[in-house]
């Protein structure tokens, strides 16, 4: 399963980089406004950074000017991928991109049925928000669940993003479930390394070797 950052923040986006770890980035609107750095450049940035796909989404609501958008966007780096919202105009701008070799990532997905028509436009990536769908009581994972059987069924070719992560848990149901990718804020990243028998286990080590050397 491969791991994207869900973060502007270029000093997180380097941190994860420099462990191995971050195969991709993902932003949005609200982590451009967070990180508060100028967007286009912000981009670039973080694509010479990671060498792998890096969502950028568009603020246009109708398909022509989504479009527009889009190849001045796709035009930053050949890493880039541009963030559709689910909407009739976002599928019709999906099929377009698609067809000029844009990669697309259709984002705000909250129904396997929606994830269905974003693969039939030939979407690159879909991205089912569980966060959100677990805050209002829905199983966000049970979602993500019927997409990659759906998705198997047909052999369709778009890859899961699972998006809106909050904990590990969310994680490790998306590795079981086989998901292609999941999309992670920071600090979940570091939750991942965390056990505390493995740092108990480091402060045994550390104590047994300190007394053998001093022979005590
Ligand atoms: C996904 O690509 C989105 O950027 C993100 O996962 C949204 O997460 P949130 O629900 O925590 O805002």
């Amino acid at each position: 399963m491969k791991i994207f950052l869900d973060t502007a923040k270029i000093d997180e986006i380097k941190k994860g980089v420099e462990w191995g770890l971050v195969d991709g980035v993902t932003t949005n609107p609200t982590l451009i406004a967070k990180a508060g750095t100028p967007f286009k450049e912000t981009i670039k940035e973080i694509c010479q950074i990671v060498r792998g796909p890096v969502s950028a989404e568009v603020v246009s609501l109708d398909w022509q000017e989504m479009v527009k958008e889009a190849r001045e966007l796709a035009k930053i780096d050949d890493y880039v991928v541009v963030k559709i919202p689910m909407t009739p105009d976002g599928l019709k701008a999906v099929k377009i991109l698609s067809a000029e070799g844009i990669k697309t990532n259709v984002t705000l997905v909250f129904s396997a049925n929606q994830a269905l028509l974003a693969a039939k436009a030939g979407a690159t990536y879909v991205s089912p928000f569980v966060g959100r769908m677990d805050d209002i009581a829905n199983d966000g994972m049970g979602i993500v669940d019927e997409i990659i059987t759906i998705y198997s069924n047909y052999g369709f070719e778009t890859e899961v993003i699972v998006a809106s992560v909050r904990h590990p848990k969310h994680v490790l149901e998306s590795a079981l479930m086989g998901a292609d990718i999941v999309t992670i804020p920071f600090n979940v990243l570091e939750k991942l390394f965390h056990h505390p028998m493995t740092e108990i286990g480091i402060k045994r080590f550390l104590d047994d070797w300190k007394k053998y050397q001093t022979g005590r």
